[in-house]
């Protein structure tokens, strides 16, 4: 029941993107040096940026599988690496046609506690300066008040519907899965399960946002979740919600980029 009404946030989140998440911008955040994120992945329809990712593989991406909802039938998304700015013509940007998404769960209900999926790029990135690689790492323990930076070109404006054209970066703390779970924050609904953390702000002034998601949570240098969800944006005891990268998930990410396998 709370995960059917979890999933149905998401769901519905393609409908409603225009009322979810833009209430608040994300206060607190700035503009990274350009480049500064090579990793940085832009999965675009039509030339408008919809989510996050992540460069782990010349040719992978991993984003968060409720962005797959909110490609219309018809046209092929595609990812943009080495990009800051989404709108300027930046010579530093490789372009790419996607050849498959693999999300953790085909269940189209599932996307709530496994909100993470796989993209194969047509073709394999260019890595260079403006284009890296970033890696996962196995080690997860992420203590309550952990600072972490999230990074994205989700949206900064609560009174335009559109994403950043900047890429942006905010310092969250991890927020434990009790202290999530309990009453005054999310009271189970949803319930943070261990796939998955919590992070924000005492004040609810840092968050992440809409068009954000898919994108990573770096804590302490090491790549540790992908943005998935949150009621709003910036509200203090509804801080952001992220698919932590548990051992379950980095040995599913490794079987299915394992160069034998033709999945
Ligand atoms: N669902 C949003 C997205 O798909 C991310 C929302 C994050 N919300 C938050 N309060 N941190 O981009």
């Amino acid at each position: 029941m709370r995960l059917s009404s979890f999933a149905l946030f998401f769901l519905t989140a393609g409908v409603y993107m225009s009322s979810e998440c833009f209430h608040t911008e994300i206060i607190g955040g700035r503009e990274v040096q350009p480049h500064s994120r090579p990793f940085m992945a832009s999965i675009q329809y039509r030339g408008s940026h919809i989510c996050g990712g992540v460069l782990i593989h010349p040719q992978w991406v991993l984003t968060a599988a409720h962005c797959y909802n909110w490609f219309p039938r018809g046209h092929s998304p595609t990812v943009v690496l080495g990009a800051h700015s989404l709108s300027k013509n930046e010579p530093t940007k490789q372009t790419f046609e996607i050849k498959k998404f693999i999300p953790f769960s085909r269940s189209p209900s599932g996307y709530s506690s496994h909100d993470i999926m796989l993209i194969k790029l047509h073709t394999a990135a260019e890595l260079n300066k403006h284009v890296k690689l970033l890696q996962l790492r196995s080690k997860n323990y992420l203590r309550d008040g952990t600072k972490c930076q999230v990074t994205g070109w989700g949206a900064t404006n609560p009174d335009q519907l559109k994403s950043s054209d900047t890429l942006q970066e905010v310092t969250v703390s991890i927020i434990s899965r009790k202290r999530c779970n309990s009453q005054s924050y999310y009271n189970r609904n949803p319930v943070i399960t261990r796939d998955m953390i919590c992070a924000g702000d005492a004040k609810g002034q840092k968050d992440s946002c809409q068009g954000d998601s898919g994108g990573p949570l770096v804590c302490k240098g090491v790549f540790h979740a992908i943005v998935s969800g949150g009621l709003k944006c910036g509200i203090a005891n509804k801080p952001g919600i992220y698919t932590l990268l548990t051992k379950k998930y980095q040995s599913w990410i490794k079987s299915k980029l394992a160069p034998s396998r033709a999945k």
